[in-house]
């Protein structure tokens, strides 16, 4: 295996190598654009038939790829997308990037993860490099990867390499692109580690080897874990406050002022997306089976899971009392304006715009929304169109509830119109308007 190692390493070094990330969404997509981009050869294998038609029409739906770079790599011939893993055969390095979600609360689901890795055991050439991005619990590489691809009688080291490193994209952080995010490295052995670095420094500024997967998987579950932590004791924070009469926006600009030993962070609505809601339950999990119960993670969750509620709440006590209502909110009617996840991401997973709306519903109360991204929305089984941001409607409403910024939002116009505003994103935070009420 000595010459075959050499020859996959010059290969990396000279961009010679052939690539193949497996799972083209909002990790796969991105990094294999940015092989192509940098004169590697990329094949991307993609299930979704939706995903691939876009593709194959050389149109984009990931907004950290254009259309035009994706045409440019197309057109290149250093970039093609399939939709099953014969093309392996010709392949040195995989990259599996698929999704990780949690089967049920507290317990995750790799199954995207097992099914991939079997379909590349079945297909893979003798001295392939694999390496694992998606988000996981520290040991998935070893004790589930590793064994799925030496069950056919391979061994690692001989017929095959493996190693972690986890995605740390950002999407749509204009200032930290793919390129500008230091990767950290694991490999099964110092040689998996080594040729994996490689792979990556031909892309990115800084690589990071570490001495195993599980320290690469427990550093991408801490990241992760900081901000669910940090996120659910400012929400915290920002109950307490209302309650004190503390203006808690005011409180964190003071804090900052600090100019060691604090990081802001700022309340919300909730945490969405596929990484911050349930990377660090797989933390959780996995701590569970070694009989170890992590507080810190459990009570963050919980806090942040009932941020949607306490937002509910303090609109319709708002409304109650502008109207002059008794006990009833039914008859009340609410604008949520922003319904993704994030801002100026077209993207719903886990978002926290979406479990207001859930709340409002099952209170009884009418609800709508207005999201430029999003046009049709489906909620219990009713389809939700974005309303049309007009004086006259705006005017209809009650309270309008400012759930996720968008960049396309005209605030000025929304304030103007509205008759009353709950602002989750501390957007008008120079207003002097009696009209908006902030978390
Ligand atoms: N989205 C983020 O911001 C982000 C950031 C860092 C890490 N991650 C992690 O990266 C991983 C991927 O996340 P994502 O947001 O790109 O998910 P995604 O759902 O957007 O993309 C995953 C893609 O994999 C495809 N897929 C599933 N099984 C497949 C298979 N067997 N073969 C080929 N394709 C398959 C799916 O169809 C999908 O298009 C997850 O583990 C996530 O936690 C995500």
């Amino acid at each position: 295996m000595k010459s075959a190692i050499s020859g996959l390493r010059e290969r990396i070094k000279n961009k010679k190598v052939k690539i193949a990330v497996v799972g083209l969404g909002y990790v796969g997509l991105p990094l294999a654009i940015e092989f192509a981009k940098r004169g590697l050869f990329v094949v991307g294998i993609e299930i979704d038939r939706d995903r691939l038609a876009h593709l194959r029409r050389k149109e984009t739906y990931i907004t950290d790829v254009t259309s035009g770079q994706l045409q440019q790599v197309l057109a290149a011939g250093r970039f093609s997308a399939k939709g099953d893993f014969k093309c392996l055969k010709e392949i040195d390095v995989v990259i599996i990037c698929v999704p990780t979600p949690l089967r049920r609360k507290y317990h995750p689901n790799i199954s995207y993860i097992k099914q991939a890795v079997r379909a590349i055991a079945r297909n893979m050439a003798c001295g392939t490099l694999v390496i694992l991005e998606s988000t996981t619990y520290p040991g998935t590489t070893e004790e589930v990867i590793l064994p799925l691809l030496e069950a056919g009688g391979r061994r690692h080291g001989k017929d095959f390499y493996l190693a972690f490193s986890p995605e740390r994209i950002d999407p749509n952080n204009k200032d930290f692109p793919v390129h500008k995010i230091p990767k950290v490295v694991g490999g099964i052995t110092k040689d998996a580690t080594e040729l994996a670095s490689l792979v990556y420094r031909n892309i990115i500024e800084k690589v990071v080897p570490v001495s195993s997967p599980r320290v690469a998987e427990a550093a991408k579950l801490l990241e992760n874990t900081f901000r669910l932590i940090n996120i659910g004791m400012i929400d915290e924070l920002a109950m307490m406050c209302h309650k004190m009469g503390i203006d808690i926006w005011e409180v964190i600009e003071a804090a900052s002022t600090k100019p060691f030993g604090f990081m802001p962070f700022y309340p919300g609505p909730g945490v969405g997306g596929h990484c911050i809601p349930k990377d660090p339950l797989y933390l959780y999990w996995k701590a569970r089976h070694h009989g170890f119960k992590s507080r810190f993670i459990k009570l963050a969750s919980d806090v942040i899971n009932y941020m949607p509620e306490y937002v509910v709440d303090r609109v319709l006590t708002l409304v109650k009392r502008e109207n002059r209502q008794s006990a009833k909110t039914d008859k009340a009617r609410i604008l949520v304006i922003g319904v993704t996840y994030k801002k100026d991401v077209k993207d719903l997973r886990k978002a926290p715009p979406i479990d207001i709306i859930d709340v409002l519903q099952k209170k009884g109360v009418g609800v709508s929304y207005y999201d430029p991204l999003i046009p049709y929305l489906k909620m219990n089984h009713v389809d939700l169109k974005s309303i049309k941001l007009t004086k006259e409607e705006l005017g209809n409403f009650d309270c309008v509830i400012i759930a996720t910024d968008h960049s396309l939002l005209d605030y000025g116009f929304i304030l103007k119109n509205s008759r009353m505003i709950f602002d989750t994103r501390n957007i008008y935070r120079n207003a002097k308007s009696d009209k908006v009420v902030r978390l």
